[in-house]
């Protein structure tokens, strides 16, 4: 385990993929229990052309970042909620649940063996990827018969670029994210490649992200591509309620029970796109956008710009006290900072 150069440009990371040291793997056969799991150094896996993620896309994935807090500990952010939501996906796609205990300590590990890929506090994290797939072979669409549950990390930098400055985004009106009984409301990788296209397709216009309006109405926002969608107006929250076909963001439950804390009002409601745009402030969040101000948001010919296109008091003050919280620059009153022990002993293989 070696960890990165020394003098490694913790500046420049953006959000892509560096290879760390190690990765951790388990595997199990449908209706058996997962094997002891063991820490391996990063690299290639073995997979059958028949495997269910490779033809059916039986699969899902987790996203949560580790951070070097500013009293020098390893934190992870609420990853409990994190392995409840891993147990959902994997109920929603046929595939055995990783129990939470051997979800967290997968993760312990494999933070704990590439500490040294941690960002130095406030210039970055090391985002903890866990997957889980059907990587046994089968013809018929139905359970693979095996599956594997993987973690791997890299250090990360801001998913958007140039950190909490206001991005531009663009409402689509011609394609969606998810439908009503469908998958939107876990993290399976099938409900990600579609969006793609359109985002690439708006990222070539100049904006950032596309807005995705529901799959009915065509008239309330869902999302924004991989994160959650806020607007302020008159100091009140208002964010789309959780209807099935929207990710229930673990930083968009944070932000609620943050500013209810902070004393505002925070309404989970159908939020329609006109409401939206008319809003005094917007933003979007997750754990890769953190929380991401929106300067401006298209939508067919009208373009709404909110304040002066700035970052808007709201916006910065929970963004504040988010990051407070996940680097101790401030207290944690919810309890949701779990330390990792960097001497953790490892399961090697
Ligand atoms: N929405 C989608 C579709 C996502 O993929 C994510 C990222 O995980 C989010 C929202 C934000 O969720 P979280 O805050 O748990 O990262
Ligand atoms: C996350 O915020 O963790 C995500 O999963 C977004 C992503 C698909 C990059």
């Amino acid at each position: 385990m070696t960890g990165p150069e020394k003098d490694f440009d913790w500046d420049s990371l953006t959000f892509s993929l560096t290879q760390t040291d190690v990765m951790y793997v388990a595997t199990c056969n449908l209706g058996e229990a997962w094997d002891e799991g063991e820490i391996k150094p990063y690299g290639m896996l073995e997979i059958d052309p028949a495997a269910g993620v490779l033809n059916y896309g039986q699969g899902i994935f987790e996203g949560m970042k580790a951070q070097r807090t500013l009293q020098g500990r390893i934190a992870l952010f609420r990853p409990e909620e994190n392995a409840r939501r891993f147990q959902r996906g994997a109920a929603r796609l046929g595939m055995p649940p990783v129990p939470e205990s051997m979800f967290i300590d997968a993760i312990e590990q494999v933070v704990a063996a590439n500490s040294a890929w941690i960002p130095p506090s406030g210039r970055g994290a090391l985002y903890v990827r866990p997957v889980l797939w059907g990587t046994g072979p089968i013809m018929g669409v139905a359970p693979a018969p095996s599956y594997t549950f993987c973690v791997y990390v890299t250090p990360v930098g801001p998913y958007f670029r140039g950190g909490l400055s206001c991005i531009d985004l663009l409402i689509s009106d011609q394609f969606h994210r998810a439908a009503p009984g469908g998958s939107g409301e876990v993290k399976a990788i099938g409900n990600y490649a579609p969006g793609m296209m359109p985002s690439k397709n708006a990222k070539k216009s100049g904006y950032a992200e596309v807005i995705y309006l529901d799959a009915v109405h065509h008239e309330y926002i869902e999302e924004v591509g991989a994160a959650n969608f806020f607007c302020i107006k008159d100091e009140v929250l208002y964010t789309p309620e959780l209807t099935g076909t929207i990710l229930p963001g673990i930083t968009r439950d944070s932000i609620i029970e943050i500013a209810r804390h902070r004393g505002y009002e925070v309404v989970e409601t159908l939020v329609s796109s006109k409401f939206a745009l008319a809003a005094d402030e917007s933003f979007c969040c997750g754990t890769a956008a953190v929380i991401s101000p929106i300067g401006t948001i298209t939508h067919g010919d009208s373009k709404s710009v909110f304040g002066d296109g700035g970052v808007g008091p709201i916006t910065r003050e929970l963004y504040n006290a988010l990051i407070g919280i996940q680097t101790e620059i401030a207290a944690d009153p919810f309890g949701w900072l779990h330390a990792v022990d960097e001497e953790l002993p490892l399961n090697l293989c």
